[in-house]
């Protein structure tokens, strides 16, 4: 199939039209060692592509960088001092509690409730339906992040389903928005922002008195059973550090909005992306199908299949590659330091630009060939150290990246099994842009065929 969108290529070759903040750090990155500097207004910034560097920047140098002020000040009204925003001793002390939680050992017990929402959304899609697979994928997503942390569902109150909604816009308003004014000053945004936010957390928090009610008072009849499974909410609030404590409810609360906000929308924006892809090149697809109507005929995927669905992981890890949700890694030196042979100063902003590292011809070559096949065993074995970074490296790297890997695995494979994604004309306008993750804009429009 050809290339509909931009510069047409081979058989499954597809470079888009790239517009903003990507096709600018993509553009600066071509031709280049990999390290370019430029200003942001008045200030200094680095953006790298090179694997070497950004694993300098990520592992090597961590301690002389931080998250940079803007992330921190945009999540925090949201997230508190979750992973996402602490740093220092405070970030060690949660990382080592949470971790464990998320380890290829305790993730397949949350195999079946993604299997479960996944096959709710496809019964929910009607015969023919045309719908946005963004669209679709985000309300997928926050059903599966919903049920995996407190075994509960947002689809009956559309209230509280709007209050997230907004509560993340407010925060990718402050992350992408040269003028984004702090919380505190009372303009009509930041006021519904606040509301939407106390809103949210006031729903996480009954959740946690519901538990801690439940764990210690007397038996009530009329209290929600316990859940089917053990849920992550249930894992952080028996979560103990090493001398032997639990953690601060308000730090509870935190750590849980951290993994949501974390989770939900990259995980939403990995499954459009390879939705696309797939509605783009049929021979991919084709051996999609081949493999998951082999090993699963018609029943329900579970965890036990995963391993003999190689092809299904390659795709998934094809579209990160060509499409990082965490497109751009953010750091800020706060010393004078070093990235890439060139001295920085103490304030300067570094971008791990992973969508143009993962662009590099030298690793992956013909880069915008859409080729599951580079993520074969072997071949994939033999990727330099940094190329290949979308869940970052070092002291930072995603916790959840496990379990993003086995939902990822998942979908792919329930999805080529139950329904055939035939993509509108509109699908060919579509651009990757960048706001706090990397989104097929406008959207992804296309019609659902039942197979
Ligand atoms: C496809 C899905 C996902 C992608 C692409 C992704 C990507 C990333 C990346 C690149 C980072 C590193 C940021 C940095 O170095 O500053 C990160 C951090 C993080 N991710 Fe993920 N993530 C995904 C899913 C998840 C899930 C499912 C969870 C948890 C349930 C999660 C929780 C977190 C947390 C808590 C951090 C902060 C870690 C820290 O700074 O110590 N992510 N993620």
């Amino acid at each position: 199939m050809g290339c509909p969108a931009g510069r047409r290529g081979t058989a499954t070759t597809c470079r888009h039209r790239q517009t903003g903040t990507i096709a600018a750090l993509n553009d600066l990155a071509e031709g280049s060692d990999g390290v370019i500097g430029f200003r942001i207004g008045p200030s200094p910034a680095v953006v790298v592509s090179s694997a070497a560097t950004a694993r300098d920047v990520l592992i090597e140098r961590a301690d002389d960088f931080g998250r940079g002020r803007r992330q921190t000040r945009a999540l925090t009204p949201l997230m508190g001092k979750g992973l996402l925003t602490s740093e220092g001793e405070l970030h060690t002390r949660q990382r080592r509690l949470v971790l464990p939680h998320f380890s290829p050992r305790r993730i397949p017990r949350h195999a079946d409730a993604i299997v479960t929402e996944a096959e709710r959304t496809v019964r929910r899609w009607k015969e023919g339906a045309e719908v946005d697979l963004v669209a679709e994928m985000n309300a997928l997503t926050m059903d599966i992040v919903t049920r995996l942390l407190f075994s509960a569902s947002t689809r009956e109150n559309n209230v509280l389903a709007r209050a997230i909604t907004e509560a993340f816009e407010w925060e990718m308003h402050a992350i992408t928005s040269m003028v984004a004014l702090p919380m505190w000053v009372p303009t009509p945004r930041n006021l519904r922002a606040r509301r939407n936010i106390a809103t949210f957390r006031q729903w996480i928090a009954g959740f946690i008195r519901q538990r801690q009610a439940r764990a210690t008072g007397p038996a009530d009849p009329s209290a929600p059973g316990p859940a089917a499974h053990q849920d992550i909410l249930d894992d952080l609030m028996a979560a103990r550090y090493e001398d032997g404590g639990t953690m601060p409810d308000d730090l509870l609360l935190d750590e849980v909005l951290t993994a949501w906000g974390a989770a939900q929308e990259t995980s939403a924006d990995a499954q459009a992306w390879t939705l696309y892809l797939l509605g783009r090149h049929p021979e991919v697809r084709d051996a999609v199908r081949a493999e998951v109507d082999t090993v699963l005929g018609q029943r329900a995927v579970c965890y036990d299949d995963l391993a003999r669905l190689p092809y299904c992981l390659q795709v998934f890890k094809e579209a990160m590659r060509l499409y990082p949700p965490a497109a751009v890694i953010p750091r800020q030196a706060i010393r004078d330091t070093v990235v890439g042979g060139r001295t920085v100063r103490a304030g300067t902003m570094v971008f791990i630009n992973a969508y143009s590292l993962h662009r590099r011809p030298e690793v992956f070559p013909d880069p915008e060939r859409f080729d599951p096949e580079r993520f074969a065993r072997e071949r994939e074995r033999a990727l330099p150290k940094g190329a290949y970074l979308p869940f970052g490296t070092g002291g930072n790297v995603c916790p959840g990246s496990h379990l993003a890997m086995m939902e990822g695995h998942l979908l792919t494979a329930l999805l080529a099994q139950r329904v055939e994604v035939e993509l509108l004309p509109g699908a060919t306008e579509i651009r990757p842009e960048l706001l706090v993750n990397l989104r097929p804009n406008p959207g992804v429009p296309a019609r659902i065929h039942h197979r």
